[in-house]
């Protein structure tokens, strides 16, 4: 049995097979990729005994207290794919500017973002946390490239995915052929491709949103999540379940396991002091849709679809409100109303 077992290399080979002119560098980028997340798992899984949970006593660009974990699984990933001469830069999510390819490599034709290690308020509460990354092509002059190059929207991406450190490690990817998720058997440290073909189901009776925000949210989300409180007799005659993790990694894959919709909305409070949303365009909400999309899943603003948007700043926030398509079409039709 153990013989017919794919294993995450081999899915990304055979994939590449499909695709004339391949050259291989994808394929090598994404695995890279991957070994930054079984370090990243692996540190995760041993926690308070190598001493990464806590603090880190600084603050991120975006004015967010940073975790240990969120530094350390930063630094991993840059290290892990600073090397292989396939990427023109690097933009995370705890760095302010893009990170350029030191000297000493050669520089190639990806771009990478990501999101090293997101939900990190639940690390020291030994809860889901995950990473997202999301990969395009460096279309500018990729031996000099600049955060410009990075603002593509969402619907250029060559492959988005993220790792999902739960009960157990696994990695969701998808490079626009479908959605594939992976489980990572510790014992040989390989992902096994275990979720072949993920799709979300089109309807759904589970919501997930900060209900601590309620009195802050724009009237379309009020609405939304009202009549879903009000159940059988309400407007939407049947009852509603909710569940709020505060990882979006573990929301998605819920909802990729068992349908549902997540929402982030802005809100007035937000939009009071100028802002568009709480999470990052460029390396949480353009990987999470467009894994969403092709698991036959809808992700938009509440008014636009994001993947659309065309990114201003590397670390631009938008509003999100993503999942099973109907709930999704039906959030979107109250905000256009
Ligand atoms: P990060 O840990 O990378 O900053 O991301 C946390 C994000 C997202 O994953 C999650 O859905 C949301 O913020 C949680 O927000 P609340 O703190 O409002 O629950
Ligand atoms: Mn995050
Ligand atoms: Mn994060």
């Amino acid at each position: 049995m153990h013989n017919n077992r794919t294993t995450i290399t081999q899915f990304i080979i055979e994939e590449q097979r499909h695709i004339e002119g391949a050259t291989g560098d994808f394929t090598s980028l994404l695995n890279d990729v991957v070994t930054a997340c079984k370090v990243i798992s692996n540190l995760v899984n041993h926690g308070a005994l190598i001493g990464v949970l806590g603090a880190a006593g600084t603050e991120n660009v975006q004015g967010e207290d940073q975790k240990k974990m969120d530094v350390i699984s930063n630094d991993v990933f840059l290290k892990t794919n600073e090397w292989s001469g396939h990427l023109a830069a690097m933009a995370s999510e705890e760095m302010d500017e893009i990170y350029h390819i030191p000297s000493q490599y050669p520089r190639g034709k990806y771009l990478l973002t990501f999101d090293p290690l997101d939900g990190s308020s639940n690390i020291d509460v030994n809860v889901s946390v995950g990473t997202i990354f999301s990969i395009l092509r460096c279309k500018g002059d990729c031996k000099h490239p600049t955060a410009q190059d990075f603002l593509q929207a969402g619907t250029e991406q060559v492959c988005a995915g993220y790792a999902l450190y739960g009960p157990s490690t696994m990695m969701v990817l998808t490079t626009g052929k479908g959605v594939n998720g992976f489980t990572l058997d510790q014992n040989i440290g390989e992902f096994i491709l275990t979720h072949p073909n993920m799709s979300i189901p089109e309807e759904t009776s589970e919501f997930a949103i900060n209900a601590s925000n309620s009195r802050h949210w724009e009237a379309p989300v009020k609405r939304y999540v009202d009549e879903c409180l009000a159940g059988k007799e309400g407007a939407r005659g049947r009852d509603f379940n909710m569940r709020w993790v505060a990882s979006m990694v573990a929301e998605v894959h819920r909802i990729l396991t068992r349908g549902g919709v997540f929402m982030y909305p802005v809100d007035e409070k937000m939009k009071a002091k100028g802002g568009e949303g709480k999470l990052r365009l460029m390396y949480e909400a353009n990987p999470m849709s467009f894994i969403v999309e092709q698991a036959g899943g809808a992700s938009t603003t509440g008014r636009e679809r994001i993947m659309e948007l065309q990114p201003k700043e590397l670390h631009q926030r938008v509003p999100v409100v993503l999942g099973s398509k109907k709930e999704v079409e039906l959030i979107t039709s109250y905000h256009n109303d």
